[in-house]
C-alpha cells in the first residue's frame, strides 16, 4: 500500500476507457455495415435493390437525388420500423353488416371463368412456388395484414399503386379479406400460356389475359392514379371526363372518329391506324400522344376532360391491353374497338353495337369508315350506344371495384389448399410504409384514393 500503491493502476485507468472506446467504435462500424448490408438487400415498393423483369426490360429507376447515406435510413425507417409503429392504426373495427345484398354485375361471372382451371386441383402451394417463375412480386395476407415478398422491379409506380389499391382494400372491408398467398407481375404482357401449362396451371394475377392464358386478371394501377402521366384516381377523372364530354352536344361533335396515344409500342394495330389519318378519306383521325412534350407543358394539353368532342373514339390495343380503354369509353362517344385480343377485368362487361362498336382488324380504314357513315346516318342510335359505354364506365366505380377484388381474392382463397403465412423474406406494408416511400406528387394521388369502410357487404357473387 502506501505512495507505490497510487501510481500502480495508473496505466489500467488510461487502458480501460481507450479500448471501450475502441471496442464500441468498432462496433458501432460493424452495426453500421451490417445496417448498410440489410438496407442494400431490401427491395422496395418503388424498386430500390431490385432488378427490372427479365421479361420485359426496362429502364433502371434513378435514385440519384439521395445520398447512399440517406436511402439507407429512408429504406429502413419505411421498411422495418413504419408499419409496427402503425399497427392498430389502420384496419378498423371489424363490422357486421346488415340488410339485404345486391346482386354484382353480370361480368363478375368472370371471376369463376378465371378460377375455373384449379376448380379440381385446387390451389397447392406447389403452384404458387411455381409460379414465381414469372412473378414481380408476391402478396401474402395473414389475419389483415399484408406481406410482400419482392423478387423485380416494377416499371414507374405500378407496384406502389397496385399495393396501395390492396391496403384500400384491406381499409374498405376491415376483417373481412381473407388470408391470401397471390403471386403478381406487373407487366403488360400475360405469361402463363394456356398450351404450355396445361399440365399444372399456374396462378398468376396481373391487370390483363386473353384466352390462350392462364393469368388472372386484377384492377390497374390506374385506377388509384397514374402520378407520372398526371392521371388522376378513376374517382376524379370520371366524373371530369363525363362533365367535359357535355360541352359539346352530340349534334356538334366532330362527326369523325378520333385516336390519340402513343404509335411506338411496339403494337402492329396502332401503326397500321395511321394509315387511317384521313378525315375526309376514311373518317379518321389519328394523333400522336408526346409523353415527354406533355409532361414539359404540365399536362396541359393531354387532359382527358378534353377529349371527348368527337363521336367516336377509336381505342387500340397497345404493347397489350390499355389502361385508356376506360377512358375512351367515359367520353360516351361511340367507342370503336379494333378487335380486342387482351382482356381486362372489366372489358368482359362490354357487348358490341350496345356499349360499343367492334371494328375489324383485318380491313382497318375501311371498317371505320363504315362505322363513322352508319352512326352519321342514324345518330340516335349511334349516340345511344355512346351513352350506354358511358353509363357502363360510371356504373364501375371505386366501391364496384373494391366488390370485384373482395371477390376474386374470396374465390381465389376458397381454391387455396393449405394456409397462407408469409414467407421469412416478406415484409409488411401498410398504408404508412407506401406513403413513408411515396414522392411528393404520389402521395397526393394516394392521398385522394383512400377508401373508407363500407356500411354495405359486397354485392352478391352468382355461384358459378
Ligand atoms: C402458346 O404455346 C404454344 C406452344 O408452345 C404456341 O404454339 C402458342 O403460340 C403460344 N400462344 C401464345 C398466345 O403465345
Ligand atoms: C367546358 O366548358 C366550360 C364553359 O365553357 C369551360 O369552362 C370548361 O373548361 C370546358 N371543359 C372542357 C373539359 O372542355
Ligand atoms: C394526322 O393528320 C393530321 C392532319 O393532317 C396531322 O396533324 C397529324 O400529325 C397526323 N397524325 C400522325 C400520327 O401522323
Ligand atoms: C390527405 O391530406 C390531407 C391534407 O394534407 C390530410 O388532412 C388528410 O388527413 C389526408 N388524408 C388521408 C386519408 O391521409
Amino acid at each position: 500500500m502506501g505512495p507505490s500503491s497510487k501510481h500502480t493502476p495508473r496505466s489500467p485507468t488510461y487502458l480501460i476507457p481507450c479500448v471501450i472506446a475502441l471496442a464500441l467504435f468498432s462496433l458501432t462500424g460493424l452495426l453500421l455495415y451490417k445496417v448498410d448490408d440489410v438496407a442494400s438487400r431490401t427491395g422496395t415498393v418503388v424498386g430500390h435493390n431490385l432488378e427490372p423483369t427479365p421479361w420485359h426490360v426496362f429502364p433502371h429507376k434513378p435514385f440519384d437525388e439521395e445520398s447512399r447515406q440517406q436511402r439507407t435510413y429512408k429504406i429502413l425507417q419505411c421498411s422495418y420500423l413504419t408499419c409496427r409503429y402503425a399497427a392498430g392504426a389502420v384496419g378498423g373495427s371489424r363490422r357486421s353488416f346488415a340488410g339485404g345484398r345486391e346482386e354484382c354485375p353480370e361480368f363478375f361471372r368472370a371471376i369463376h371463368r378465371d378460377l375455373a382451371p384449379w376448380l379440381e386441383s385446387r390451389i397447392s402451394k406447389a403452384h404458387v412456388a411455381a409460379a414465381q417463375r414469372y412473378a414481380a412480386f408476391r402478396v401474402v395476407i395473414v389475419e389483415g395484414k399484408v406481406f410482400v415478398d419482392w423478387y423485380y422491379a416494377c416499371v414507374q409506380s405500378r407496384a406502389m399503386f397496385t399495393l396501395w389499391g390492396l391496403l384500400q382494400l384491406m381499409r374498405r372491408y376491415p376483417g373481412k379479406v381473407p388470408d391470401v398467398d397471390m403471386m403478381f407481375d406487373c407487366m403488360d404482357k400475360p405469361s402463363v400460356n394456356r398450351t404450355e401449362h396445361q399440365a399444372m396451371p399456374l396462378p398468376l394475377f396481373r391487370y390483363c389475359t386473353t384466352k390462350e392464358h392462364f393469368d388472372i386478371p386484377f384492377p390497374d394501377w390506374s385506377f388509384w392514379g397514374w402520378s407520372e402521366i398526371n392521371i388522376r384516381p378513376w374517382q376524379e377523372e370520371f366524373p371530369d371526363i363525363k362533365q367535359g364530354s357535355r360541352n359539346v352536344s352530340w349534334k356538334n361533335k366532330f362527326p369523325w372518329a378520333y385516336w390519340k396515344g402513343n404509335p411506338d409500342v411496339a403494337s402492329p394495330i396502332r401503326t397500321e391506324l395511321i394509315n387511317c389519318n384521313d378525315s375526309r378519306k376514311w373518317g379518321a383521325e389519328i394523333m400522336r400522344q408526346d409523353w415527354g412534350e406533355a409532361a414539359r407543358s404540365g399536362f396541359k394539353q393531354s387532359k382527358l376532360s378534353n377529349q371527348c368532342n368527337h363521336r367516336y373514339k377509336i381505342y387500340a390495343e397497345g404493347y397489350a391491353w390499355s389502361v385508356s380503354l376506360k377512358y375512351i369509353l367515359s367520353c360516351g362517344s361511340v367507342a370503336l374497338i379494333i378487335s380486342p385480343q387482351y382482356e381486362d377485368f372489366f372489358s368482359r362487361g362490354l357487348i358490341p353495337n350496345h356499349n360499343f362498336w367492334l371494328v375489324d382488324s383485318l380491313n382497318l380504314c375501311p371498317s371505320i369508315k363504315y362505322a363513322v357513315e352508319w352512326g352519321n346516318q342514324h345518330p340516335v342510335e349511334a349516340e345511344a350506344i355512346g351513352k350506354r359505354g358511358q353509363d357502363f364506365m360510371g356504373s364501375l366505380n371505386m366501391d364496384r371495384i373494391y366488390e370485384y377484388m373482395f371477390h376474386l381474392i374470396s374465390e381465389y382463397s376458397k381454391l387455396q389448399d393449405f394456409k397462407p403465412t408469409p414467407p421469412t423474406t416478406a415484409l409488411e406494408v401498410c398504408v404508412e410504409s407506401v406513403l413513408c416511400f411515396a414522392d411528393e406528387k404520389q402521395r397526393m394521388f394516394l392521398n385522394k384514393s383512400t377508401a373508407f369502410p363500407s356500411h354495405k357487404p359486397p354485392c352478391n357473387l352468382k355461384p358459378a
